[in-house]
């Protein structure tokens, strides 16, 4: 139990976000797959990132981590090993597909196991797919929760309509595709994230992109090289709503990756009337960067869905608190995917939220939010959600009273020195 209370703290100053989690994960993954020694800059040290490492690890692979710096010494897809203990994939849902996608390819046996949240996600949506490749896989409810256990190899290269627009589910079929018989093709309804084509591009791996179709050929090799990790545009989500909407504030958040499938929340900033700024743009191996300022802003309500969800997908418990701020009525709508995050998002969201005294409303597929509300400290929980714990505590700095928040633990997951950034910017 944390308690907090920011009310009437503003927000000034300069802060470097940590490195994005999805190219963390990626940077690790392909070291491991690649022939030849990657070096890694800015690497997340959350703990979904470091069971990652430790996964590759328990599969032969030399890997040394020194805080964000990380070496990886790959021997191509031949040099893993059979694990001989279970993979432990933590809490995180991106080992957990991406790993698949992998392991399908390689022949040997290998079992997976994750914490109480992985337990309830749907794997099917990566299993399905890579069986039709020819990987054997099998698991609780027929391959639909961990723990999972798979033997890959022989793969086939498959055309495949992703019902869902997910870049672990289309990442998993591409890393199978590496070794399939002949090219794979996924096709998603809208463009979720793209870091895993943009990545195999810097290891020298060639991909074809139409539309939202992206296409990679079997027998492939990867190629090492050095990755600089930007940081995570979902970590600074937090700083840009709290500078929009804490009085008297303004931030400015180095070196934050601007892929264009992960700006949503940019937009939606926009969008709802918020003064903020791109600033410095550069890029390193294919993804773009920049500084970001952001200042308290006047906001009102917007109506947020269609192809704008997978690019803000997991920024919507930090809009839900934006939407309290603001002026009329927000509608997320088209996001029932939230329901299968580290917590159902919709439920967690409306729930903790309305224990401060805001005006929201679940829906099947989203949320309505009525502001802008005055919040209250109360006792709520991040339920183990690391992006919930970061919500409510940004919450805290428009809440008169204490915050006690149960399970701020969670955070680390993504954001270890979250409690650290908050006391450096808070004046
Ligand atoms: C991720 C993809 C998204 C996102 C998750 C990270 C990735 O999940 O929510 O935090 O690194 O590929 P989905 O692919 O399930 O949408």
């Amino acid at each position: 139990m944390k308690k907090v209370n920011f009310y009437q703290t503003r927000l000034q100053g300069e802060i470097h976000v940590p490195g994005d989690k999805s190219i963390s994960h990626r940077a690790v993954m392909l070291g491991s797959i690649a022939n030849g020694t990657t070096t890694v800059e800015h690497f997340l040290p959350g703990e979904d990132c470091l069971s990652t490492i430790s996964c590759f690890e328990k599969m032969g692979v030399e890997i040394q981590r020194n805080g964000e710096q990380v070496t990886v010494w790959g021997n191509g897809f031949k040099g893993l090993v059979e694990p001989k203990e279970i993979l432990d994939v933590g809490n995180s849902g991106t080992t957990t597909r991406l790993l698949l996608g992998i392991l399908a390819g390689i022949p040997f046996h290998s079992c997976m196991i994750g914490d109480s949240s992985i337990a309830k996600r749907p794997m099917k949506r990566v299993t399905n797919p890579l069986r039709d490749m020819g990987a054997k896989i099998d698991g609780r409810e027929d391959g639909q929760f961990t723990p999972l256990s798979i033997r890959g190899g022989n793969l086939k290269g498959i055309t495949y309509q992703s019902p869902v627009a997910s870049a672990q589910v289309k990442s998993s079929i591409l890393l199978a595709g590496l070794n399939g018989n002949r090219s794979t093709t996924v096709t998603e309804p809208h463009q979720s994230r793209d870091h895993t084509e943009r990545m195999l591009q810097a290891f020298g791996v060639s991909i074809e992109v139409k539309g939202t179709s992206v296409t990679v050929k079997g027998g492939q090799e990867l190629t090492s090289t050095s990755i600089y990790v930007p940081g995570d545009i979902s970590s600074a989500a937090f700083f840009l709503v709290a500078g929009a909407i804490v009085p008297d504030s303004e931030i400015v958040l180095k070196n934050v990756g601007i892929n264009p499938t992960r700006t949503g929340i940019i937009d939606v900033l926009q969008q709802m009337g918020a003064t903020i700024r791109i600033e410095n743009e550069r890029e390193e191996n294919f993804e773009p960067f920049a500084d970001l300022y952001i200042q308290t802003s006047e906001l009102h309500g917007i109506e947020v869905g269609g192809e704008l969800i997978p690019r803000l997908i997991d920024e919507i418990p930090i809009i839900a608190l934006l939407a309290t701020q603001a002026e009329g009525t927000t509608i997320i709508k088209d996001a029932s995917e939230l329901k299968v995050k580290e917590t159902n998002r919709i439920d967690t969201v409306v729930n903790e939220l309305t224990k401060l005294g805001a005006k929201i409303e679940a829906t099947d597929d989203g949320m309505i939010i009525y502001g802008k509300s005055k919040l209250h400290g109360a006792e709520v929980s991040s339920h183990g959600d690391h992006r919930i714990g970061m919500m409510l505590a940004i919450a805290s700095f428009v809440s008169e009273g204490e915050l006690q928040i149960e399970d701020t633990e969670a955070i680390a997951v993504s954001y270890p020195s979250f409690f650290e950034h908050i006391e450096s910017l808070s004046k």
